[in-house]
């Protein structure tokens, strides 16, 4: 139909990707081959059968064994290259990227080889990219301010620092510290909140943190005064549909909150998340939210206008595709 190519066609930003969950499972085994790791799935079909996800923890024990198979900053590189591959094709303009170092340093690759590879790729495509580090928040703020301190030799290669992994239990102002030095680095800041987790999250991202945008946050509807104070603030969201149906925040697509959030007057996005996992990169969320929900051409529009609003692109950047 007609708006579904024009979905399709009309130049978008991404800005909620983490760059290990674009590892699709061919080159999870490809790579495995190349660094002879031994994964513990038997084939490629056998890992895809796996990905049958009843929450987030479920989906990210897999999603740490996909990434044990990237050992060398080339591996990096051919995993970013190919995400920029199929962002180019759904017409991704701009996207800004996570990674997790601690995924990767914790089974001993140096964290230079890590961005490396990935800036390498960024600088090899032609989409503009740029990147965001996010701590893993199970592990402690020590081993997050450790692994701020060792990438700043990098400190010119990425844009910002995120929080990511399983939420429930790790609150955002676990990580006070080691957001408040960023914040000094001049770096932008950003957390995932209000996913799993609470509307307080998304209150402590914001008020003790001061993050810059709220990574899901689907779960502030639960409270109208944040509600509001999102809206006001023009405190963009960074929702991630097919995620959110695989790992059942909602049931149905249909059920999905991302036109009641519009509504509301808030600053929404339309993101892939783990693209490899959730069943499509960012067209596919974008069609799927468009089938199941009554959106229309102004909503099209107000959508992919707002990915680019909400990125941290330069003003004069980012002026050119408003
Ligand atoms: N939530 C939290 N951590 C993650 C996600 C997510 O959706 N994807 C990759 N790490
Ligand atoms: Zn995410």
């Amino acid at each position: 139909t007609q708006i579904r190519h024009i979905v399709q066609n009309m130049p978008k930003a991404e800005l909620h990707i983490h760059i290990e969950g674009s590892l699709e499972p061919e080159l999870i085994f490809a790579l495995a081959q190349r660094n002879g790791v031994q994964l513990s799935y038997p084939s490629v079909d056998a890992l895809r059968a796996a990905y049958a996800f009843t929450d987030l923890q479920s989906f990210l024990d897999i999603y740490y064994a996909g990434a044990s198979v990237l050992l060398k900053e080339q591996d990096f590189y051919d995993m970013t290259a190919a995400y920029l591959a199929r962002a180019k094709a759904d017409h991704v303009r701009h996207t800004e990227i996570f990674f997790d170092p601690q995924t990767h340093t914790s089974r001993g690759v140096p964290i230079g080889d890590v961005i490396n590879g990935i800036h390498r790729a960024c600088a090899d495509s032609d989409v503009s990219a740029t990147l965001i580090l996010c701590f893993l928040r199970h592990l402690s703020e020590e081993d997050a301010l450790a692994t701020l301190e060792a990438a700043l030799p990098y400190r010119d290669r990425f844009i910002g620092v995120g929080l990511d992994s399983s939420e429930v239990g790790h609150p955002p102002e676990k990580f006070t510290r080691v957001f408040a030095r960023a914040r000094e680095l001049g770096l932008h800041l950003v957390a995932h909140a209000g996913e799993e987790g609470p509307p307080e999250y998304i209150w402590s991202a914001l008020d003790v943190l001061h993050v810059e945008r709220i990574d899901h946050g689907v779960r502030c509807l639960e409270d109208a005064v944040l509600t509001r104070r999102l809206a006001a603030e023009k405190i963009a969201l960074t929702v991630c549909p097919l995620s959110n149906i695989k790992l059942r925040v909602f049931d149905h697509m249909s059920e999905h909150n991302l036109l009641t959030l519009l509504d509301a007057g808030l600053v929404v996005t339309i993101n892939s998340d783990d693209p490899a996992y959730f069943g499509g990169y960012l067209n596919e969320n974008y069609l799927a939210t468009f089938d199941s929900l009554p959106l229309g051409l102004q909503h099209a529009h107000e959508l992919a206008k707002n990915g680019f609003a909400a990125s941290f692109l330069p003003a004069e950047q980012k002026q050119k595709f408003l």
